[in-house]
């Protein structure tokens, strides 16, 4: 049996990008179906990364019902820790700015309760085969829903917010794929119930490779470290992994506590070659994926859709496609500023596995060209704390 149904706007995802983008067209009066493979359960408890750029945050506020600032905790700078030391980049004295350590899963609960409470239509384990007719006037959806049986979404326009593995992809870019990067390293992710080891978050190079420690709540916290890619989560004990993490931040003694979840994050730059065809957009991780250093990954979907969803206000409400047309280039440019940014702060900050001497103490320079500049410090805290979003909204 099918089931065929009929809506202004089809979006494949309910991750970030795409439940923020129903979220902005509804408040616009324009009506969407957002669909998932996942459930409600697998979407509001998968961890992802944990910094919220300020435009974010601002963002999340329109929604009414986002608790970042509640639940959230503001942090003004962060550490870089290299050569036995650490330097603090002060955001808010460098650019007046700061982020929100709010992980993207309680986000994402947010942006899903918004949208039940306001009767909006959501459908999670419905999978999306392929998207049809994209270069026409009423583009389509092909899913699978719950019960095994076909649901047809018949759209005027289809967006493609479904993550690296984008089925929407192929009716964008066809079989050219994208510009693509991957890296000799990943990291192992720890969840341990401990207090807090710092106030802020450490990125930390040392001899033994890169570790960050993060923060989730005063009595969970979220650190990482550089491993192979193909580590296996298992193979180290609770003791182990604390070895690990400990010698890679000389000078801060570690809290200790049990582990309840450890991942290992591969490591990956891509952006697809298209980002529109037809009536057919891709945002978010469909369109690129960035390495988490830095954290990218969350705040750029949400650039993209403000891009997006400014431009189909101006296509469904006013018939002016103008602004769909400028929409790859507009999004683009902020997007290979984010690759950038994410792949500096991850070259700057890892080990190699080939790195010889002149390398490490090149890199050692780099870090130290930017700690000790005013210009570089404010680079970096530009760049983490978020470009404007301004110009993009309106
Ligand atoms: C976290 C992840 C990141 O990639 C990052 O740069 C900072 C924090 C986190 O999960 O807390």
């Amino acid at each position: 049996m099918t089931t065929t149904v009929r809506t202004r706007v089809a979006i494949i995802g309910a991750g970030p990008a795409g439940l923020l983008l129903a979220h902005l067209l509804a408040h616009a009066g324009i009506e969407s179906v957002v669909i998932d493979q996942r459930s409600r359960e697998e979407i509001q408890t998968t961890i992802r990364a944990g910094i919220l750029e300020q435009g974010t945050v601002e963002i999340l506020d329109t929604l009414g019902t986002s608790r970042a600032r509640t639940v959230g905790s503001r942090h003004e700078g962060i550490e870089l820790r290299f050569d036995g030391e650490g330097h603090r980049i002060d955001f808010e004295a460098l650019v007046g700015r700061a982020v929100w350590l709010y992980p993207q899963h309680e986000a994402l609960k947010d942006l899903i309760a918004a949208r039940v409470t306001a009767g909006q239509d959501l459908r999670f384990g419905v999978t999306a085969t392929r998207v049809e007719d994209a270069a026409s006037a009423l583009p389509r959806v092909i899913a699978t829903d719950a019960d095994g049986e076909q649901l047809v979404i018949e759209a005027e326009f289809v967006v493609g917010a479904d993550g690296s593995r984008s089925v929407a992809r192929a009716a964008v870019s066809g079989s050219r794929n994208g510009y693509f990067r991957e890296y000799p390293f990943a990291w192992f992710g720890i969840l341990c119930e401990a207090p807090p080891s710092a106030d802020e978050l450490i990125y930390s190079n040392s001899p033994d490779g890169f570790a960050l420690i993060s923060q989730r709540s005063p009595s969970v916290q979220r650190m990482y470290f550089q491993c192979e890619p193909d580590a296996d989560p298992d193979a180290l004990t609770e003791e182990e992994l604390w070895r690990e993490l400990q010698k890679r931040v000389p000078g801060t003694e570690l809290q200790e506590g049990p582990i309840f979840q450890r991942d290992v994050l591969r490591f990956r730059s891509f952006v697809a070659h298209e980002l529109l065809h037809g009536r057919v957009a891709l945002v978010g991780d469909a369109a690129h994926t960035v390495p988490p250093t830095g954290a990218k990954g969350m705040n750029l979907a949400v650039a993209d859709v403000l891009v997006l969803e400014r431009a189909l206000r101006a296509l469904l409400l006013e018939n002016d496609a103008r602004l769909l047309e400028a929409f790859p280039e507009t999004a683009l440019q902020r997007i290979w500023k984010a690759q950038h940014f994410s792949w500096w702060m991850t070259s700057m900050l890892h080990v190699a596995p080939d790195a010889s001497d002149f390398d490490r103490r090149r890199q050692l320079g780099e870090l130290r060209s930017v700690v000790e500049s005013e210009a570089g410090r404010t680079y970096l805290a530009e760049a983490y704390t978020g470009w404007p979003l301004r110009g993009l909204t309106g």
